[in-house]
């Protein structure tokens, strides 16, 4: 039987390229987003192989719904791939966006976790082999001004993925947080509000990662020997660089 990989964000960037990789490789997807041109065109790419869902990571009915409308075809489920997900503003703290707030909570945390609890049945199902593999960010360790919640959101997927490893333990499914750093993707016109420019200034002067080198490191992770769990994959682009904490002068202080 061929395997089945689940991705949340298939229409853009990281799941996107995903899918790709995936369909090119053996695997059924199933691609999942709000954005249905992106999900029929990635079906027309590949007849019979890529199967769209739309669904709302906001809404837990429309999750539900996306779950009951898998096909006979595209069950049981090998990797659920839990990379739909948004940063929204740029303001550090107080001048920010508490709408901005709930959606990113609503999207990266309620989102992650409806999807996860309501495919488990259908991962369980696989059992042994099976991954869970969830999108956090380098945002979780590493803080940045105004990267408050949405850094926070990413710092709930790192343990969320340890507490579900542990809470899964005997069921041989495998959990991974994924963590990337620096990608171009369409990321940042999102968090800028549909500044397709600002997005292309963040990456025009470097060598940022590119979707497809995070769709190599979830084929890596999903096929890995049935015993290999990877439990954290944080990774860089090669310029961006970990740096130290830094250092206030007593002039940088307000009073
Ligand atoms: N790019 C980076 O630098 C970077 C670094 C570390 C981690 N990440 C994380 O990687 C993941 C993928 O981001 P990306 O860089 O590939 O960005 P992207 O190009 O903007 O793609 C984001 C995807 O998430 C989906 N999405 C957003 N809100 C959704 C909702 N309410 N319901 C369903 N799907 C939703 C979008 O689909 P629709 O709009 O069609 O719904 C889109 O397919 C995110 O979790 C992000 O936080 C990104």
């Amino acid at each position: 039987m061929q395997p089945v990989i689940f991705i949340t964000g298939a229409t853009s960037g990281f799941g996107q390229a995903t899918a790709r990789k995936f369909a090119s490789n053996g695997w059924k997807v199933i691609a999942t987003g709000r954005r249905v041109d992106r999900l029929n065109a990635l079906e027309d790419e590949f007849p019979g192989i890529v199967h769209g869902i739309t669904m709302d990571l906001t809404d837990a009915a429309s999750i539900d719904a996306a779950v009951a409308a898998i096909p006979e075809g595209f069950k049981p489920v090998t990797c659920l791939f839990n990379n739909g997900g948004l940063a929204l503003g740029t303001q550090p703290i107080p001048d920010v966006d508490t709408g901005q707030w709930r959606t990113m909570v609503e999207t990266n945390v309620m989102g992650l976790l409806h999807t996860t609890l309501a495919l488990l049945p259908l991962i369980k199902q696989v059992g042994k082999g099976a991954s869970i593999i969830n999108t956090g960010s380098i945002a979780q360790r590493f803080a940045y001004a105004g990267g408050n919640v949405y850094g926070a959101t990413k710092a709930f997927v790192h343990q969320f993925s340890m507490n579900l490893r542990t809470d899964l333990a005997g069921t041989g499914i495998r959990i991974t947080s994924l963590e990337p750093g620096h990608a171009k993707s369409e990321f940042t016109a999102v968090r800028t509000g549909g500044d397709f420019d600002a997005n292309e200034k963040m990456y025009a002067d470097n060598d940022p990662l590119m979707p497809e080198d995070i769709a190599e490191a979830v084929w890596w992770v999903a096929t890995l020997p049935d015993h290999v769990n990877i439990n954290v994959m944080e990774i860089m682009p090669v310029c961006q660089v970990p740096s130290r904490p830094v250092i206030l002068k007593r002039d940088d202080f307000e009073n």
